[in-house]
């Protein structure tokens, strides 16, 4: 076989075979393959696409490039949950302590934000003293004990993706929906729980900006999982609005902790008590509604809040955070954003406050860059609210006062103060249910 006769095959719109598809992921994960020629195919596969028998097949080699997760003789059903990345969704924090306080094994493996979207991982290590690059004894440990784990994407697991995504970021090859799937699927595969629960976010504050695209990305994912006998299920939901009332590392624990503690935002409540309800679905052991019940249980009764603390202090950070998360890093300079006039907030550009929050500290600007755990913004408003001229619609938080100013004019030209908007539902839909 020649990669050249494969990359000519694919941009004439052909169908690879297994074989085909093994030999490429195998030739470039061992150097064999050059940057030039994987390039080459992978913009191939931009315009052409993929089919489904196709893309399971990526995903299976990608996933088997190298080892998978042990998750065996962990008691429990194993599920994972994962969110295509937004702006302010801490909702891994909330659902994974829930999911297990209601019987499930939750073994999550995170990512550090990417461009204006936020990651798991960033927001974890702002506890003081919580690790993150678990060994996979630790890991096991953690899920055997606590019932959630959530680790960084460490190790040799589908160190094909890792390579490919590098390689896509810099030619322009990203957003293709055979290519996202694969990437996030292969993941889900080496990480190898019995379920997963896909979030596929939607709006301005998402990869995917139209709701075409979301469906066929949630479907291809979707496709992917039951092609390789895992029970998948995706929720397409809104990522037209910032997701609670925080962005931001640290301010998005405390959140986090307040609505373990029966005391978050209702848009935040809503969603997690909907993805817990769900991976109780995918796991066989609830229905929807009795997984709603289940959920809003463990967050009523702060048995989501106990688990959260376990979680912590086996992952070596300060569990006292749960009771005071004035504990978490403060930000050195805070100051108010205004409302210039009276109205109602008739929309906020997410992906403009997410990259606001960015300017901060809170994300980074180019791989490897250090975050402001501290850094981020308090939202005093939210979509529908109405403002009077003067009133706070937001905080910014910041180590980094130079970065104020920039800040305050990027959340300014973010947020529209106008009629009161006509809401568009948060969850908009559920695939493979
Ligand atoms: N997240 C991933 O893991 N891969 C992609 O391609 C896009 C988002």
């Amino acid at each position: 076989m020649r990669m050249v006769d494969l990359i000519v095959k694919k941009r004439e719109g052909g169908v690879l075979s297994k074989e085909e598809i093994a030999f490429i992921v195998a030739g470039y994960t061992s150097g064999v393959i050059p940057d030039y020629q994987m390039a080459a195919w992978l913009m191939a596969v931009f315009f052409r696409g993929m089919d489904a028998g196709e893309t399971a097949l990526l995903t299976e080699q990608m996933a088997a490039s190298g080892e998978y997760a042990d998750l065996s003789g962990i008691d429990g059903i194993k599920i994972d949950k994962h969110s295509t990345g937004g702006v302010g969704d801490k909702t891994t924090l909330v659902v994974a302590p829930m999911a297990a306080s209601c019987g499930l094994c939750v073994a999550k493996m995170s990512g550090r934000g990417l461009g204006f979207t936020g990651g798991t991982i960033d927001k974890l290590e702002s506890i003081p003293g919580f690790q993150t690059t678990l060994e996979p004894g630790h890991f096991r440990k953690v899920l055997q004990d606590v019932g959630c784990a959530v680790t960084g994407a460490g190790g040799n697991l589908a160190p094909a993706d890792k390579l490919m995504y590098a390689l896509r970021d810099v030619t322009g090859t990203v957003e293709s929906i055979p290519l996202i799937a694969s990437s996030i699927m292969s993941k889900k595969l080496a990480v190898g729980t019995d379920g997963v629960v896909l979030d596929v976010k939607v709006g301005r504050g998402a990869f995917m900006k139209d709701l075409e695209s979301a469906r066929r990305l949630a479907e291809t994912m979707v496709e992917i999982g039951k092609r390789a006998g895992r029970r998948t299920a995706a929720l397409l939901t809104d990522m037209d609005r910032p997701l609670g009332r925080t962005i931001g590392n640290a301010l998005e624990v405390e959140e986090a902790v307040n609505t373990l503690r029966g005391e978050g935002p209702s848009d935040l409540v809503r969603l997690c008590v909907e993805l817990c309800a769900t991976m109780l679905c995918v796991s066989g052991t609830h229905t929807l509604e009795q997984g709603r019940l289940c959920a809003s249980k463990a967050l009523k009764s702060g048995a989501a809040l106990e688990r959260f603390r376990k979680m912590i202090e086996a992952q070596g950070g300060d569990g006292r955070i749960c009771d005071d998360p004035s504990l978490l890093p403060q930000a050195s300079s805070t100051v108010p954003v205004l409302a210039q006039k009276d109205g109602y907030i008739a929309a906020m550009d997410t992906q403009h406050i997410g990259n606001a929050a960015c300017i901060l500290g809170a994300g980074r600007e180019k791989k490897g860059d250090q975050v402001d755990s501290a850094a981020g913004i308090r939202l005093r408003k939210k979509c529908g609210d109405s403002v009077t001229v003067g009133e706070e619609i937001a905080v910014l938080h910041t180590n980094c006062p130079d970065k104020l100013s920039q800040a305050e004019r990027m959340v300014r030209e973010g947020i529209r103060i106008g009629l009161p908007p006509v809401q568009s539902p948060l969850i908009v839909d559920w695939i493979g249910l």
